[in-house]
């Protein structure tokens, strides 16, 4: 279905792009994830479709996370979420690779799909791989009725509604939410605490509101854009559950606006990256207060030593990160294990608004696919 045709179906409302709309349609769509999903009283999540018995569940000794693109940087999000709160051992594969690999694999390993469109061929044909090894193969996936969500034994849909712009952003923060309800699921099953499990849906329930609030950075994000649009070379740096986001930030930037982009963990950046800093190189560290805040600091002091120009995404009234940055957009603070949902948000608009002063075609870029169906 071609792009005119599909918003013949689906209104753009007062937004210029489907990209826009669907960035601000977040706090509804983190909403719908969750929707139905929490059980209050045994402090826990629930899904309707995983197809498992808690026998079986219980029995998982390791998880492959497999996808591609944005969705592979959600399953990255997910093996920081997985390994914290249920302690299980978490793999994230590119699902080309997957598919051609003969990794070891036991009938312990649960295998999920991660995967807006459910039609990508990789993922596609990587979880056919899994699931004639006789593996328990799942999908994470927002489109009903999709190839890989009728292929899959069972799974968890995102109901993000259609995404139309070709760079993912609202299916990413769905894949991230079904990820966190997952980990509070698994880890309930096993060690994490009645309390540790009220405290993390307090936290979910929060989240709708506290997108909303993000969201009120788009003001300084497009000021930020019209200062730095017409650079050639970005980096994108963080650590932790911050990690994924800069590779994620890296992707829209260079998927829309066609600028390179490179994502690293911060502490990694003196290992080459480090070489690329200059006066026209700017650095986006993602760098909200939480444990590992002091070291990102000091990654940052090691930028600016270099002349690197610095975008930072910080938490509001941070000074320490005002004094070091040349232009700070505030983020709300949040628990680190929620802060993908909230930081990636300025990274979407970021990559919205500079890809629109450099005239490029927003929601169609040139050479991309929504899903790609071959291999
Ligand atoms: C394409 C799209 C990306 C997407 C990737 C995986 O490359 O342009 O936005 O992240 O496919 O798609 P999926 O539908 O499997 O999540």
């Amino acid at each position: 279905q071609s792009l005119e045709q599909v918003s013949t179906d689906i209104e753009l409302g007062d937004f210029e792009h489907y990209m826009l709309k669907e960035i601000f349609e977040q706090p509804q769509t983190i909403e719908n994830a969750m929707r139905g999903r929490f059980d209050e009283d045994e402090a826990t999540a629930k899904f309707g479709g995983l197809n498992l018995t808690p026998q079986q569940l219980r029995r998982v000794d390791r998880i492959v996370l497999t996808a591609c693109g944005t969705s592979w940087h959600a399953g990255l999000v997910g093996e920081y979420l997985l390994e914290e709160f249920a302690r299980i051992p978490v793999e994230v594969e590119y699902a080309s690779e997957l598919r051609y690999r003969n990794p070891p694999l036991t009938d312990r390993t649960m295998v999920f799909a991660i995967t807006q469109s459910g039609e990508t061929a990789d993922t596609l044909a990587a979880m056919r791989e899994c699931k004639r090894k006789g593996l328990s193969t799942l999908a994470i996936c927002n489109v009903v009725g999709s190839s890989i969500a009728r292929e899959a034994d069972g799974g968890i849909y995102l109901h993000a509604g259609p995404e139309i712009g070709v760079a993912s952003t609202k299916a990413f923060t769905s894949q991230v939410t079904a990820l966190v309800m997952l980990s509070l699921f698994l880890g309930r099953m096993r060690h994490l605490s009645y309390q540790a499990g009220k405290r993390i849906i307090r936290s979910l329930k929060a989240m709708p509101e506290t997108i909303a609030k993000t969201l009120e950075c788009h003001d300084q994000v497009q000021e930020v854009a019209s200062r730095y649009w017409n650079l050639e070379n970005f980096l994108y740096l963080g650590r932790l559950y911050n990690f994924p986001v800069a590779l994620e930030g890296a992707l829209k930037l260079k998927e829309i606006s066609y600028i390179h982009a490179e994502g690293y963990p911060a502490a990694e950046m003196k290992h080459g990256p480090i070489a690329l800093i200059e006066e026209r190189t700017p650095s986006v560290f993602i760098v909200p207060r939480g444990g590992i805040y002091p070291k990102v600091i000091s990654n940052m002091e090691e930028v600016r030593a270099r002349k690197g120009p610095i975008i930072a995404i910080a938490c509001e009234d941070d000074e320490k990160v005002a004094e070091l940055a040349d232009e700070v957009i505030c983020v709300p603070e949040v628990e680190e294990h929620l802060q993908p949902l909230v930081t990636s948000i300025p990274l979407q608009l970021l990559a919205y608004h500079v890809a629109l002063l450099r005239g490029c075609n927003v929601d169609r870029p040139r050479n991309l696919a929504k899903s790609v169906t071959v291999e």
